[in-house]
């Protein structure tokens, strides 16, 4: 039975730090994770892969990676980002993560994903890898800006992604969960971090920027930025 890591940080809002929101960089602990399995040989499969971040972060220690994304925008500026850097060993293509079979792009010994998870995904994934071979990723946990009182549809919580490894054939090795939580003195701050975050147009228009004032108008202070789980599972 493997436990659940779970790392929290708290820390108050510090007035006048505005800054992009960062809740799509990429965790230490994925990649530590990525390198602990043997890379130089093999051929890994960056799911979701947007314009390359996690890919090309790995390009160099891998014997070959394909990014696939169903947004061409993304696949054609990462295409553009791996010519930038002379990597042909690296390959995008433009895909449904959900429809497509994933023995058709060839062998892969490791499937990886930043942010772009889904029960469909890993069934998928168990597929085209071996007993033993692994899978690594991070996705949105169920707090994720919890405070705007919805929830992204990819999320997962813990239970949820414990039955789905175990339904698609994947037996976890490393199971946990990071958070970054702010809190504010008063609403203000809340409503002038997320001005500096640049998700607040976004916000207007989907509703969640009035689910996050109505938190702040009753007696919420507090501000999940950063909530994800990271997982590595080995095929049974
Ligand atoms: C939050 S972004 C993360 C991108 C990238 N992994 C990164 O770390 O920068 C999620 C990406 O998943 C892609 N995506 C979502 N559903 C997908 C699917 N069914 N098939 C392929 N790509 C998908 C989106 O187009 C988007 O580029």
């Amino acid at each position: 039975m493997v436990e659940w890591n779970r790392h929290r940080i708290e820390r108050p809002y510090r007035a006048g730090e505005g800054g992009k929101a960062n809740h799509a960089g990429l965790s230490a602990t994925l990649l530590r994770l990525i390198r602990e399995e043997p890379l130089h040989d093999r051929t890994i499969l960056d799911v979701g892969c947007g314009s390359g971040r996690l890919t090309l972060t790995l390009a160099k220690e891998v014997g070959r990676i394909i990014g696939i994304d169903r947004a061409n925008e993304v696949i054609e500026q990462a295409r553009q980002h791996a010519a930038a850097l002379r990597l042909d060993h690296v390959t995008f293509h433009c895909l449904d993560a959900e429809v497509i079979d994933y023995r058709d792009l060839g062998p892969i010994s490791l499937v990886v994903a930043n942010l772009c998870m889904s029960d469909e995904i890993l069934r998928r994934a168990a597929a085209v890898l071996s007993p033993g071979d692994a899978i690594a990723f991070a996705a949105f946990h169920v707090d994720q800006w919890k405070e705007s009182g919805r929830i992204s549809q990819y999320a997962y919580g813990e239970g949820h992604v414990e039955t789905a490894l175990s339904e698609a054939g994947f037996e976890p090795v490393y199971l946990g969960v990071e958070r970054e939580v702010l809190s504010f003195a008063a609403p203000d701050e809340g409503l002038t971090y997320l001005e500096g975050s640049g998700l607040s147009a976004k916000w207007k228009a989907d509703g969640r920027r009035q689910g996050f004032v109505t938190y702040l108008q009753g007696s919420g202070r507090e501000f999940t930025v950063r909530a994800r789980v990271i997982i590595k599972a080995r095929r049974r």
